[in-house]
C-alpha cells in the first residue's frame, strides 16, 4: 500500500433495498488491492441504470463483488498490488469495476483500467467505461455491425444510446434511434443519428420501414424487451440481428418464430457485469486499440447531463428515474 491512505473512507451504502433515500453517506473500511489490482482515489464515478436496479434490490452484485454501488470510476492510482505492471502510483486512469464506485477509494482489476483520453477531464472519463464496454461488445462483437449497415438503437438519449450513436456513426453505419421526447430526439440527431423516432407519438415499425425502403435494419440494440420483441422482428432485414441488453418491458413474451426462419434472424444479448475479468479484458483491449484514438481526437465524447457530489447520490438517482436526462449523470468527489 502507498502512504496517506486512510483506514476509513466515505462511501454510499444501502441499509435495505428501496427508493433513492435508502442511500446514505457512511464511513466504511478502505479496501486493499489484491495482487493484480490497483486502488484508485476516486475523482468521479459514473451512474448507470443498473445501479438504480441494484439499489431497488433487482440486480444483486455477482459473487465476490463489493455491495457498494458504482460500476465505473476515474481517479488516481494510490496503491498497486505486487503483480501490477502497467500502472504505478500517481497514474490517472478510468476503470470498469464490478462495484464500489460510489466511494472515495475503489479497487479495479489492472486489465480493466484505461488511461484518460487526451484533453478529457475526470468527470467525462468516469462516464466512459460502463457504456463503452457495453456498446462495443454488443454492437460490434455480438451484433457484428459493419460499415454501410443500418442500426436501430432504442433509448437513443440514454448513456448507452448516446455512446452507441457516436460509435456506430464513426464505424460507418446508418443510425436510427427511438426516444421518449422531441427534445431527446433532437439531441440524438445533434450527436449524429440519421433519423430519430419519438416512440410516444410515432410507430417505430412504420418509420423504420419507410426509412429503409421496406428492407428493415441490419441490427437492433434493444433495452426494452417484452412487447417490443415482435415489433423489433418486423424491423429487421434479412440476416438481421437483435441484441437484447435490458428488459424494461419485462422478460416474457409470446412470439411468432416464423420471421426468424424466413428472414434468417439472430436473437442474442448479454450482461456485462457477471462476465469474467478475462472476457472483460478482451473488450478493454479492443477499446484501447479501436476506440481510445477516437476519444483522443474528440471524434466521440461522452455527453454529460449533470454532476452531483457523492453525498447527493440520492438526488442523482432520482434524476435518472425521472428519465429527463440526456446522456450521463456523474458523481464528483474532488
Ligand atoms: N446488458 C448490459 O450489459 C447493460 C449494461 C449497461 C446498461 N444496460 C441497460 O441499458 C439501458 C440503458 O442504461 P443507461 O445506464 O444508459 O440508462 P439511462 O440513461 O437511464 O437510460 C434508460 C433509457 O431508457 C429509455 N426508455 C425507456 N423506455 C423506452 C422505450 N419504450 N423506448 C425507448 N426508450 C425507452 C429512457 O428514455 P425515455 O424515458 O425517454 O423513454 C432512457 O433514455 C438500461 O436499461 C440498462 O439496464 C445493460
Amino acid at each position: 500500500m502507498g502512504t496517506e491512505i486512510p483506514l476509513q473512507m466515505n462511501a454510499i451504502t444501502i441499509s435495505e433495498p428501496g427508493d433513492a433515500d435508502v442511500m446514505q453517506l457512511t464511513s466504511v473500511t478502505t479496501p486493499t488491492p489484491a495482487a493484480a489490482e490497483v486502488l484508485i482515489r476516486v475523482a468521479a464515478a459514473g451512474i448507470n441504470r443498473p445501479d438504480v436496479m441494484q439499489r431497488q434490490g433487482m440486480y444483486p452484485p455477482p459473487p465476490g463483488a463489493p455491495d457498494i454501488l458504482g460500476l465505473e470510476v476515474s481517479g488516481s492510482v494510490v496503491a498497486v498490488g505486487e503483480a501490477v505492471t502497467q500502472f504505478e502510483i500517481g497514474d490517472q486512469i478510468c476503470a470498469l469495476v464490478a462495484g464500489g464506485g460510489y466511494a472515495q477509494y475503489c479497487i479495479a482489476s489492472e486489465p480493466l483500467c484505461l488511461r484518460i483520453p487526451e484533453n478529457m477531464d475526470m468527470v467525462a472519463a468516469a462516464a466512459l467505461p460502463e457504456t463503452y464496454f457495453t456498446v462495443w461488445t454488443n454492437i460490434f462483437e455480438r451484433g457484428a455491425l459493419k460499415s454501410g449497415e443500418s442500426l436501430l438503437v432504442h433509448g437513443g438519449s440514454s448513456g448507452i444510446g448516446t455512446t452507441a450513436i457516436q460509435l456506430a456513426k464513426q464505424f460507418g453505419a446508418r443510425v436510427f434511434i427511438t426516444a421518449g421526447s422531441d427534445e431527446k430526439c433532437q439531441a440524438c440527431i445533434d450527436l449524429g443519428a440519421d433519423a430519430a423516432i419519438n416512440y410516444r407519438s410515432e410507430d417505430f415499425v412504420e418509420r423504420i420501414k419507410a426509412l429503409t425502403d421496406g428492407q428493415g435494419v441490419n441490427l437492433i440494440l434493444d433495452i426494452v424487451g417484452g412487447d417490443y420483441l415482435p415489433r423489433n422482428l418486423k424491423c429487421l432485414a434479412v440476416d438481421g440481428r437483435l441484441v437484447q441488453i435490458a428488459l424494461q418491458h419485462g422478460p416474457k413474451v409470446e412470439m411468432n418464430l416464423l420471421p426468424v426462419m424466413l428472414k434468417r434472424l439472430t436473437i442474442t444479448g448479454s450482461t456485462l457485469r457477471p462476465r469474467s475479468i478475462e472476457e472483460k479484458s478482451q473488450i478493454a483491449d479492443a477499446l484501447r486499440d479501436q476506440v481510445w484514438p477516437l476519444l483522443d481526437s474528440a471524434a466521440v465524447r461522452p455527453l454529460i447531463h449533470a454532476t452531483f457530489a457523492l453525498g447527493e447520490a440520492a438526488e442523482a438517482h432520482r434524476m435518472m428515474e425521472l428519465s429527463q436526462h440526456i446522456g450521463k449523470i456523474v458523481l464528483t468527489l474532488e
